[in-house]
């Protein structure tokens, strides 16, 4: 063998020999290998992904040794035997970089259901390599409408002419079902599946999966999500059968406000492509075709997102989907071909689970019904263990507060029944929960029960139900009240999350308002791991853009009017453009910037002058307005304007952060004139003129940068006067209230901010916790002990918007911020004030967990810091800088860890590596 070689092989061999008994080999994989391995937008090991471009992401390990990376390889192959070494798929070779996220795959083209294994590993800063990760996987899921062979099917459910609350059509819920027999094992088995409405299936009278209202809710006439399932487990030797429920959900239910726009039209459909590989190589596909079977006669009556479910338990089909069951009394379905118009792309983000249960806390018994109370307002549906004798039906009502004199608060969900019914075939304690329906509430009322049985806690118990993601951050402090307000700002995230971004999850609406999204969109990115899910919703929104560029007010576009309003079509450049300050990847630029800039031209269509005529809901629900209007009294060409110039501002950022240079030129002269046609019209030497003069029209102009540099420090002038009028309170809707921390932070009025937050009176977001809020609520007044409820109907006590203010608890109290795109660098920067006395934040950032904890003791200032490896952190100590600086309890001196960069008046500013901190500094 020695023959064969050359002398230079002969050199590598004998040097990987050695290599291999000595550790202080270079190449010697000596360091902790990288974790937490992700592709895309944050998927570990998904199955029936919709990706076959994906990219990939690790963190390094926090393991003595590991600062930063300074090289990667990625290697990705058909089959685990193949890695490291023979990877047939790609094999990105050793780079020299510092980018541990967002790599793009470079390798071979990938194919629907393909089964791809990857792992990676590093160098480290002294150019040590780490051991190869563990191998991660992914499965693509049916990337094209053709790898669909079955047909859509389903049952004629308008027949019966069931008419709703609104006289709307109601599609009673269809059970399919079809046996068949294998002659031989299984091996694998993936089910593709979905529905034109909601499904849940069985396979041999198990549970396929615990996923809510599959397959979700997107711009249905566009696109329709598919769920993979691995029903290997399911399948068993010889005779199966497969049953599946289809109800209306979003696609053909009743949803908007309009009788138009209720999608009366087409009966809900499913679609079922069950895919073997049999235990000796051979291949079999059950598929949804006419040979299934249907009924509409089972134990489900109606369900309807807005007015609840029906059950009638007499009905039930026990065994239905086995094969110990007759259907020889079930129609035989209708089939319907797949078509290219409706794309059929399997599922960006994650489906809804219930998520967490709520025990009930208290019982109020009044006239045989019996109230409970979860003391949390919440999103998803009651478990029922109740008792019950046949014949009777219980009736479920929902509320999420009472009013004062113990009632049922229903007003607010105005057309909305959201009423659940369930008759009891037997005595004995019927078990329940709604399956295609969801609710918004705090208090279930029960009637129709065994009023000869006590009403117990355990009679009921609340699933909170959303978008099955993990939480990312978690923030508190020293003072109650700012701790339930992060409280209320999760609860709000949880209840509107229900696989769309929802201003509201109880009244008829539940819709994917824009502005909500786009105001409270930065904070959820902290509270929770939701960049899939904003992802997600940012394709819908692209397929919802007219070709004049208009973004619709509610995406899905329910309401199919055609209609814009500043603010919140903006949703198409302010959500990306967070969202990649947030996570650093270029691919949620390069997916919306086309619509951006669709979006920039629409602005300009309705200007004259470069002054805007958009209009519409403007500072929607500002407090206290003037005109009494609940678009508050900001000018809506103010607005409009405001907005053009800043969606410009943005389309130019990201045509700077993609590299197109000509674009980024175009975007910002067309932000430069607008801002002066801006300031030219509606200001005069910094002060509003000719309209309104409001907090948010002064916001609007510094957060987006409008006037000119010699008239911003007068503008503050009268912002701050405007605030000092209003007795240093907010008067602020939803455009107008996300700028209010941005401006005053960024203008050194933190003192001020901080008493606006804490203010406790009316408009103050501790107003609503004084009046007993466990969420966000849709208005600064919603509820007052004192007056009772707002009088308009329109009053959602689950409304995410005024949450939009965790970011700045987030960034500036706790102080954890990205100064470069993605935590690359961050600023940990608090600034603590009274009254609060400590405050602490963690975060999982792309680089992974940052955190920042401080202390104030007497004059003592005390720090503690996690900066993550491969990141950097500017951190920012208050101290009188006259005194010491104390770091792990010893004098500060610099050292490779630690420098010190810049001393101020008021705060040492260090550039700090990865690893833990603890500073002290002095205060006075
Ligand atoms: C919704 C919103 C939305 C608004 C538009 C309301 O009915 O609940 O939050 O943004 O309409 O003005």
């Amino acid at each position: 063998m020695l023959k064969k070689m050359n002398f230079k092989h002969f050199i590598y061999a004998l040097y990987a020999t050695v290599c291999l008994s000595f550790t202080s080999c270079k190449e010697q994989a000596t360091i902790a290998e990288a974790k937490k391995l992700t592709i895309s937008e944050g998927f570990e090991n998904p199955l029936g992904f919709y990706d076959k471009m994906p990219t990939f992401s690790w963190q390094l390990p926090v393991s003595e040794g590991v600062l930063s990376q300074s090289a990667y390889q990625i290697v990705v192959a058909s089959s685990p035997d193949l890695l490291p070494d023979h990877a047939d798929l790609w094999n990105s070779k050793k780079q020299q970089t510092a980018q541990s996220t967002w790599i793009k795959y470079e390798g071979a083209a990938l194919q629907s259901r393909q089964k791809v294994y990857w792992q990676v590993k590093y160098w480290n800063q002294d150019k040590q390599a780490s051991k190869w990760s563990e191998i991660n996987h992914f499965e693509l899921g049916l990337l094209n409408n053709n790898d669909w062979k079955a047909k859509w099917i389903g049952l004629d459910t308008k027949k019966e002419k069931v008419l709703g609350s609104q006289n709307n059509i109601i599609h009673r819920p269809q059970y399919l079902r079809k046996g068949f027999k294998l002659s031989n094992d299984v091996a694998s088995a993936r089910l593709y599946i979905t529905a034109k409405g909601v499904f849940d299936v069985a396979i041999n009278g198990k549970d396929v999966s615990d996923d809510v209202m599959p397959p979700g809710y997107t711009p249905y006439k566009e696109r329709i999500e598919t769920i993979t399932y691995d029903v290997t487990n399911l399948i068993e030797p010889g005779e199966n059968t497969v049953g599946v429920e289809v109800a209306a959900g979003w696609h053909s239910g009743r949803l908007g406000w309009m009788e138009s726009y209720w999608s009366d039209t087409e009966t809900p459909k499913m679609l079922f492509q069950l895919e073997l590989i049999m235990k000796d190589g051979s291949k079999e596909m059950i598929l949804s075709d006419d040979t299934w079977k249907g009924t509409t006669s089972g134990p489900i009556r109606v369900s309807e997102i807005y007015d609840g479910e029906t059950y009638d338990a007499n009905l039930e089909m026990p065994n239905w989907t086995t094969t110990k069951f007759d259907d020889k009394t079930w129609e035989s379905v209708k089939t319907f071909p797949v078509t290219e118009d409706i794309r059929l792309e399997p599922k960006r983000h994650t489906t809804v689970k219930s998520k967490i249960e709520l025990a009930t806390k208290a019982i109020i018994e009044k006239d045989g019904t019996a109230i409970f109370d979860f003391q949390q307002n919440m999103v998803g549906v009651p478990l029922l263990k109740v008792p019950m004798k046949k014949g009777q039906t219980l009736k479920v009502r929902f509320a999420e507060k009472l009013s004062p004199d113990g009632s049922f608060y229903t007003e607010n969900y105005r057309s909305a029944e959201s009423t659940n019914y369930y008759t009891a075939s037997k005595d004995g304690v019927i078990e329940w929960m709604p399956k295609f329906t969801f609710h918004g509430f705090q208090y279930v009322e029960l009637s129709g029960f065994d009023t000869s049985k006590k009403p117990s806690k355990d009679w009921v118990t609340g699933l909170v139900q959303y978008s099955d993601f993990e939480e990312n951050g978690t923030f508190t402090s020293s003072h109650e009240k700012l701790n339930q307000l992060q409280s209320n700002i999760v609860w709000g995230l949880r209840g509107n999350f229900f696989d769309i971004p929802t201003d509201c999850p109880q009244r008829d609406e539940r819709m994917g308002w824009t502005a909500d999204a786009q105001v409270f969109a930065p904070a959820s990115m902290f509270n929770a791991d939701v960049y899939k899910f904003w992802a997600s919703w940012m394709q819908s929104v692209r397929e919802s853009q007219s070709d004049n560029g208009a973004i619709p007010w509610v995406v899905p576009d329910v309401l199919f009017n055609n209609k814009v309003s500043a603010g919140w079509g903006d949703a198409c450049t302010i959500i990306p453009w967070k969202i990649y300050l947030k996570t650093g990847d270029k691919e949620i630029l390069e997916e919306n910037f086309e619509t951006m800039k669709g979006w920039v031209k629409y602005h300009e269509s309705v200007t004259k002058n470069n002054i805007s005529s958009m209009g519409f809901f403007a500072d929607w629900l500002q407090p206290l307005p003037e005109n009494g209007d609940n678009k508050g009294d900001t000018s809506k060409s103010l607005i409009g304007t405001a907005f053009f110039a800043h969606s410009a501002n943005l389309t130019a950022k990201t045509a700077k952060a993609l590299g197109k240079t000509e674009e980024f030129k175009k975007y910002n002269a067309i932000y430069k004139t607008v801002a002066n046609a801006f300031e030219n019209k509606f200001f005069e030497n910094g002060k509003v003129k000719d309209v309104a003069e409001t907090q948010t029209s002064y916001l609007l102009a510094l957060a987006f940068g409008l006037l000119s540099e010699e008239h911003k420090a007068n503008a503050k002038k009268h912002l701050l006067r405007k605030i000092a009028e209003a007795d240093n309170h907010l008067r602020t809707g939803f455009l107008g209230t996300p700028l209010l921390y941005e401006v005053l932070d960024a203008t050194g009025e933190i003192d001020l901010m901080y008493k606006l937050l804490f203010n406790e009176t009316y408009p103050s977001w501790f107003y609503s916790i004084n009046q007993g809020a466990t969420t966000i609520w849709e208005r600064w007044n919603s509820y007052s002990k004192k007056d009772g409820f707002n009088a308009q109907k329109m009053n959602s006590l689950n409304h995410y918007a005024y949450g939009a203010i965790g970011e700045w608890m987030y960034e500036r109290i706790a102080g954890i911020a990205p100064l470069e795109a993605g935590y690359k660098t961050i600023r940990i920067a608090p600034v603590p004030k009274e009254p609060l006395t400590s405050s602490s934040a963690s975060l999982n950032t792309p680089y992974g967990n940052v955190s920042s904890s401080w202390e104030i003791k007497g004059s003592d200032f005390k720090l503690e810091v996690v900066v993550p490896p491969n990141t950097t952190a500017k951190v920012v100590i208050l101290a009188n800088t006259k005194q010491a600086l104390l770091l792990n309890d010893t004098n500060f001196k610099d050292n490779s860890n630690v420098k010190l960069t810049n001393t101020d008046k008021d705060a040492f500013v260090l550039e700090v590596q990865p690893g833990t901190y603890s500073f002290q500094s002095k205060l006075k």
